[in-house]
């Protein structure tokens, strides 16, 4: 009866390994700090299989190309200091820089709202920018504008900042989501529709930032 006993504790302690691993592989789990998901190569490879290809390579090309030759014909004797608003403008801000010969500056700021994206609460500054802003005109680079709250508590703060003019910069506007007279963007590459992208920058759970084009994230594999 005891040997029986051990044996089907062992097999079900083999049972909810495998289960375990099989969610491991399969499925994105919680990583160790309990809120990072940690997805699966088999999953990762079966979103990008289904993602619609909204912009390619080219067209991002094309797009930083634009928004750099308006930047600089706005902003050229102005000596500004770009901001790259982490994490989801490394990209674009990278891309933009290479393309701008005028004197400037780059800095970054790290910022998040409490109570999250549809609750539109406070913003919480997660890492402040070095440069003073004192009598500056700054540049604020995102990769997204969706309901454009964020961008607002950004611009907010650098005002508070002392910055003499705030300018923003971003890669992508997303259409319909904001009120008629709510925040208009100064520089923007592409117009999209109200759908979650990821590539060149906007992630899923931290992934597809490294995307060189811009894709539609399918919705039944959203966890
Ligand atoms: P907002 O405050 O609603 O304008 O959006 C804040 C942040 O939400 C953006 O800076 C992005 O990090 C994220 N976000 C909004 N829409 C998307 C999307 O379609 N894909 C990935 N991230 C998004
Ligand atoms: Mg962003």
């Amino acid at each position: 009866m005891a040997v029986f006993f051990n044996i089907n504790r062992h097999a079900m302690k083999k049972c909810i390994f495998c289960l375990g691993l099989f969610v491991m592989t399969n499925i994105g789990l919680n990583a160790s700090d309990g809120k990072t998901k940690v997805l699966a190569h088999s999953k990762y490879k079966d979103i990008l299989e289904q993602a619609e290809k909204l912009y390619s390579k080219n067209d991002m090309t094309q797009a930083i190309d634009k928004m750099a030759k308006e930047i600089a014909v706005k902003l050229e004797d102005k000596n500004p200091i770009f901001v790259c608003v982490l994490n989801g403008a490394i990209i674009p801000m990278g891309q933009l820089m290479t393309r701008l010969d005028f004197p400037l500056q780059v800095d970054y700021i790290r910022a998040t709202r409490y109570g999250g994206k549809l609750q539109g609460g406070e913003l919480q500054i997660l890492a402040e920018p070095e440069a003073a802003f004192a009598n500056r005109v700054v540049v604020l680079v995102e990769d997204i504008v969706d309901t454009g709250k964020t961008l607002e508590g950004v611009i907010e703060y650098c005002y508070n900042k002392g910055a003499e003019r705030v300018y923003t910069a971003s890669l992508i506007d997303k259409q319909g989501v904001r009120p008629e007279g709510g925040l208009e963007v100064d520089f923007v590459g592409l117009k999209i529709p109200n759908k979650f992208i990821i590539g060149f920058g906007l992630d899923y759970e931290g992934y597809f930032r490294n995307l060189d084009g811009i894709y539609v994230m399918p919705i039944k594999e959203l966890f």
